[in-house]
């Protein structure tokens, strides 16, 4: 009795299934739901079987039932029938399906933090191109033909006269060939240097470069301004510092280093027990520089700036691996 009521859902289920129109599971309704029908049979049969198997064949014959009905609405359901539409009312209460949102990628959006800074201090984005010359790269912002970085191990040799911008201070120099001063310019972009890729080197990064030309400046602004964008990033309570340093294209030049945002300057692992980390390289613009865009060194003054965005990046979302910006695994890009 058990085998037949099992092969008799085996049927049924399968019959259901193969059902294309409502009228076909009507018929198998009636086939096996019926007063005549194939359920209605075995329950009649079980008079025939001994007293102690009766209750557990009717209980099972009649779950079969239930089950049978069920899966007659099911399929007439996703057959569109009326009835099924009928069973199956749309709730206009819950809330809807939404397509997936993008993103930005993290580092998209530290640049445009950044940029979002300077632009309320008055500094407008501008952008330079990735393929650059020697002239843009190197002489015009006073690196000397000796210097190291125009080596081939620091930069990337396109041909004799191209190569892929190590830096973009190049910018500097293609805007205040076609402006005039007074100049206040932020400039995002990408920048390229052999080194070998590890956890905090890539051959390719990003950097924002920032450049003030006034009559009045001063190197007062420069702290004034840089204090002012770490504490706006970084948050309030972020303290600044000028270290002397040297760079070819600015006169006096400094490192600039804010309070460790993990230990607030007391020192920690983050830090490596200095209290200080360096962000960025910054210096009042060189004469030299202003000469070879023809801006007069004895009336304009201005002071540069120039971070990396990784390293920003990095500090601000503790991201250990600078890697992992360009992997593309969306595990770690939906993190932002
Ligand atoms: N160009 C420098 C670098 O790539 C960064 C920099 C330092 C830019 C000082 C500046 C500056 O404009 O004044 O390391």
């Amino acid at each position: 009795m058990k085998e037949s009521l099992e092969a008799l859902e085996r049927s049924a289920f399968s019959a259901i299934e193969e059902a294309t129109t409502p009228k076909d599971l009507e018929g198998l309704r009636i086939k096996f739901l019926g007063r005549q029908g194939t359920i209605a049979s075995i329950l009649k049969e079980i008079a025939t079987l001994p007293p102690e198997e009766r209750p557990l064949v009717g209980q099972k014959a009649n779950i079969l039932k239930e089950r049978i009905k069920s899966q007659i609405d099911e399929r007439l359901k996703s057959l569109g029938s009326p009835l099924g539409a009928k069973a199956h009312r749309e709730d206009t209460t819950l809330p809807g399906t939404c397509g997936a949102t993008g993103r930005l990628h993290p580092l998209t959006q530290v640049i445009q933090e950044v940029c979002d800074v300077f632009l309320s201090l008055g500094f407008r984005v501008v952008e330079g191109p990735e393929i650059e010359t020697e002239y843009y790269n190197f002489d015009a912002l006073n690196i000397p033909k000796s210097h190291p970085s125009r080596d081939t191990f620091d930069t990337f040799y396109l041909d004799t006269t191209h190569l892929l911008r190590s830096q973009t201070s190049t910018v500097q120099i293609r805007v205040m060939e076609k402006e005039k001063p007074p100049l206040r310019i932020v400039a995002p972009g990408r920048v390229f240097r052999p080194d070998a890729v590890d956890a905090s080197h890539s051959f390719m990064f990003h950097q924002v470069e920032g450049l003030c030309v006034d009559c009045d400046v001063r190197f007062s602004d420069l702290k004034g301004t840089l204090s002012l964008f770490s504490k706006q990033f970084f948050g309030p309570k972020t303290r600044t510092r000028f270290r002397p340093h040297f760079f070819p294209f600015t006169e006096p030049s400094a490192e600039v280093d804010i309070s460790c945002i993990l230990c607030d300057g007391k020192g920690c692992r983050l830090c490596k027990q200095k209290g200080w980390i360096e962000v960025l390289g910054a210096g009042m613009v060189h004469p030299n520089v202003f000469r070879a865009v023809k801006v007069d060194p004895s009336r304009y003054r201005g002071f540069a700036f120039g971070m990396g965005v990784e390293r920003l990046a990095m500090l601000k979302y503790g991201v250990d691996d600078i890697r992992l910006f360009f992997e593309n695994d969306l595990r770690f890009l939906r993190q932002f």
